[in-house]
């Protein structure tokens, strides 16, 4: 299979070319980075792309994808629910191609949002806190994101008792109801606390990640699968049987 990965010289794209070259299946036949144009990979017989780019790019990227027939895996973050949904709408267009958007492409981080996702009708309250290092892009992150949309999905419309009067600032960005904090600290690689409450007890489940090599057994795993999932994916539990 052939696979051309964009933003190849980045911190994840670079570590993802080594995990391709490694492999005895997938062939990286491109590298490209911010000094070369997407319409390079036209010659190229690309079976796959994998994108770990930045937020403003990537969707050009996707319709490139879609534009011509080309598997997509995209690993950057961003997303906000209503570019996912234009995506989607943009996918059916091309209902033959495989757009599989992963938040966090590592294991612990997938089994933390179904383990919330079963806490979550037992508990009155809940919160997440995500920790990244202080080059991260976006805030909240992708994964903090997909996670609030997850437990809200089995809060059966609960809403936070929450006291707090006036300017709401100090409490969080909600997400489907949800309030994320987001901490920027040098030191922190990618991490994630969701914590519920009930009168009385505390339950505090927590990924921590610490190394990007956490991600790759889940990018190798999405590049091979996808061709076989034509449409739009969002989660790699969403092709996988996790
Ligand atoms: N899904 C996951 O599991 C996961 C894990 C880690 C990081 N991420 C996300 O992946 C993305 C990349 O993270 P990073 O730490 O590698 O960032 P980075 O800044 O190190 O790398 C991004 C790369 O994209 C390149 N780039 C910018 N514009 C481009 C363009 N038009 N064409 C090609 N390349 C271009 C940059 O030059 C850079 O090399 C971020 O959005 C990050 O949040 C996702």
């Amino acid at each position: 299979m052939k696979v051309a990965v964009l933003g190849a010289q980045g911190r994840m794209g670079s570590v993802v070319c080594k995990a391709i070259e490694a492999s005895d299946d997938l062939e990286l036949i491109a590298q490209l980075d911010v000094h070369n144009n997407i319409s390079e990979l036209s010659d190229l017989q690309v079976d796959v792309i994998v994108d770990f780019t930045t937020p403003d790019v990537v969707m050009e990227h996707i319709s490139y994808a879609l534009q011509t027939s080309t598997h997509i895996v995209v690993g950057t973050s961003g997303f906000t629910s209503e570019k996912l949904h234009s995506i989607e709408i943009e996918a059916q267009r091309k209902p033959e191609v495989g757009v599989l958007i992963v938040p966090n492409f590592s294991l612990g981080a997938i089994l933390l949002a179904k383990l919330a996702k079963k806490a979550a009708p037992y508990f009155e309250s809940v919160e997440i806190i995500e920790l990244h290092h202080e080059r991260k892009l976006d805030a909240p992150s992708q994964t903090a994101r997909f996670t609030a949309e997850e437990i809200a999905t089995s809060r059966e419309g609960k809403v936070n008792p929450d006291a707090t009067r006036g300017s709401k600032e100090a409490r969080g960005l909600e997400v489907a109801g949800i309030p994320i904090h987001s901490i920027r600290l040098p030191g922190l690689f990618a991490h994630e606390e969701i914590i519920f409450g009930n009168a009385g007890e505390i339950l505090t489940l927590r990924h921590d990640s610490t190394d990007r090599l956490a991600y790759m057994p889940g990018v190798l795993s999405a590049i091979r699968e996808i061709p076989h999932h034509p449409g739009f994916h969002v989660g790699l539990d969403s092709i996988l049987d996790l």
